[in-house]
């Protein structure tokens, strides 16, 4: 069958710096956000509490611990020293991009200073010229789920406003810097994830808060207006910038044909998509307002905000997709369903993971036709991906066909969406070689196509051994996605 997908379409993997870098405190790194969150044993609260709401008391124990906790952000993978490694297995595989993103407390060490850290600025660099070596475009997250945790114990993070200009300076920084060796940048990971998780989101700590979400949400508009001008900025230095918003998207179904679960699931993909609204189309959506009105939510505007947002809007809109839940008004359905920083309606017709995240390849078409009913403009699926705990065979091989069912089916759904008139830009698959889970901070569970010789407690060669997948995604991107199944 030939391929659907357009000639130049870019097939990659992606990554985050504080999952895969380590060297948490070498080169002039300053401590950040991902650096405090701590794995723990089941029965202790685990990292996705943490990451949910971070007291500051944890806060402060984590900042003083020098090497008794386990914090497994702080070792990642050791990208930061063999990077060359694993870029060159990317290339085996034929990555056209890389997403992966910039450490911000690498750049500025405690996001507060004039002049950014040389010695952080020449690590990308580094990375960039390897990646531009083997002709695979660097897709830049600017801020992927860390900042230098400073700006928490000094600001709150984002609930400050001074943190649009600190991240203004950092963007400027990067910009500038890398201005011919990049050209896809990303402003803020899954940014509609401050409101569910506002401490990994916005570095927000909220003892003593009385509107958690007066708070969320001044801080989303700080982050949106910090977003707007760096694309400003960005198409000053360089016009020749795609510069995109990234969304956690998550399908909600109503759980029956009920009008009040069909009203219900249209308000919370609505909720979902409330940010690429404001990112995309440059104004607050009008269904927001009631929501804000019911929860005593007043966001303050500085003058000059509307037209801001107005006037910089995105060149495209990228996003996440791992996942459906249903959602009903009906108390009596209580199955629920794991997720990715949210739980869910069981739906009855689907599979889940190891880590009980519902498989809905289907879904991820649904997704892309009403975001491109919604908007026009090219998208971006840049994660989607399995998370398992995969085995190595006593001939060290890992047979990892679970997850190629997984990619394979999500991909063809992509394909269909061509089809159906989309226009999907590339595909970054999560997690392409293991890494730290952002939620659980498990290294067991694993999205890669490269095995990480590693465990939960950071024991382990860091050997890289290819999967199974690794084997099949190369034939994917070999043959322009048109060969999914026979590998
Ligand atoms: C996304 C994040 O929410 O999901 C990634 O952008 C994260 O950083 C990915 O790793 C998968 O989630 P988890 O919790 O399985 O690592």
């Amino acid at each position: 069958m030939p391929s659907l997908f357009p000639k130049d379409f870019l097939w990659g993997g992606a990554v985050a710096a504080n999952q895969v870098e380590g060297a948490f405190n070498e080169g002039g790194k300053g401590l950040s956000t991902a650096d405090v969150v701590k794995y723990c044993p089941p029965g202790e609260r685990n990292s996705l509490e943490q990451l949910l709401s971070m007291s500051r008391a944890e806060l402060y124990e984590a900042i003083a611990d020098n090497g008794d906790g386990n914090y497994p952000k702080r070792r990642g993978i050791g990208f930061y020293h063999r990077y060359k490694e694993d870029i060159a297995l990317f290339a085996e595989m034929g990555f056209k991009v890389f997403r992966l993103s910039i450490s911000w407390p690498r750049i500025f060490p405690t996001g507060e200073e004039t002049e950014p850290n040389e010695e952080g600025l020449r690590f990308y660099d580094e990375v960039f010229d390897e990646l531009r070596k083997y002709n695979m475009e660097p897709l830049v997250t600017i801020s992927h789920y860390e900042m230098p945790v400073h700006l928490v114990t000094k600001y709150n993070g984002w609930a400050s406003r001074e943190l649009v200009e600190l991240f203004l300076r950092y963007a400027d920084t990067v910009f500038t810097r890398y201005k011919d060796k990049v050209k896809y940048w990303l402003t803020f990971n899954e940014i509609n994830c401050t409101l569910k998780a506002p401490f990994l989101g916005a570095g927000i700590i909220m003892d003593g808060v009385e509107n958690e979400k007066q708070v969320a949400f001044q801080a989303l508009h700080h982050q949106f207006v910090a977003s707007a001008l760096a694309v400003k900025r960005g198409r000053e230095i360089n016009p020749e910038f795609s510069i995109g918003c990234m969304l956690a998207r998550k399908l909600l179904y109503p759980y029956s044909c009920r009008p009040e679960d069909v009203l219900q699931a249209q308000a919370e993909n609505q909720m979902a998509q409330f940010c690429s609204d404001v990112q995309v189309r440059g104004y607050y959506p009008s269904y927001i307002q009631r929501h804000l009105k019911k929860h005593g939510v007043s966001i303050e505007m500085l003058p000059g905000d509307v037209e801001i947002l107005q006037e910089n809007l995105v060149d495209f809109l990228s996003f996440s997709y791992y996942m459906s839940s249903a959602v009903s008004t009906d108390n009596s359905i209580t199955a629920t369903t794991a997720g990715n920083l949210s739980t869910g309606l069981a739906n009855p017709y689907l599979q889940t993971s190891d880590w009980g995240w519902q498989i809905d390849p289907i879904g991820l078409r649904v997704v892309l036709k009403e975001m491109h009913d919604r908007y026009q403009i090219p998208l971006f699926v840049v994660e989607n991906g399995l998370g398992a705990a995969d085995e190595v065979a006593e001939d060290g091989s890992i047979r990892d066909d679970y997850r190629i069912d997984y990619l394979a089916q999500h991909i063809a759904q992509m394909a269909e969406a061509i089809e159906d008139g989309v226009e999907l830009m590339g595909y970054t698959s999560w997690g392409c070689i293991d890494l730290i889970s952002a939620s659980t901070s498990e290294m067991r569970k694993r999205y890669g196509y490269i095995y990480v010789d590693q465990d939960d407690e950071g024991g382990g060669t860091l050997a890289r051994l290819r999967k199974k997948s690794f084997y099949w995604y190369k034939q994917v991107i070999a043959t322009n996605g048109a060969e999914l199944y026979n590998s």
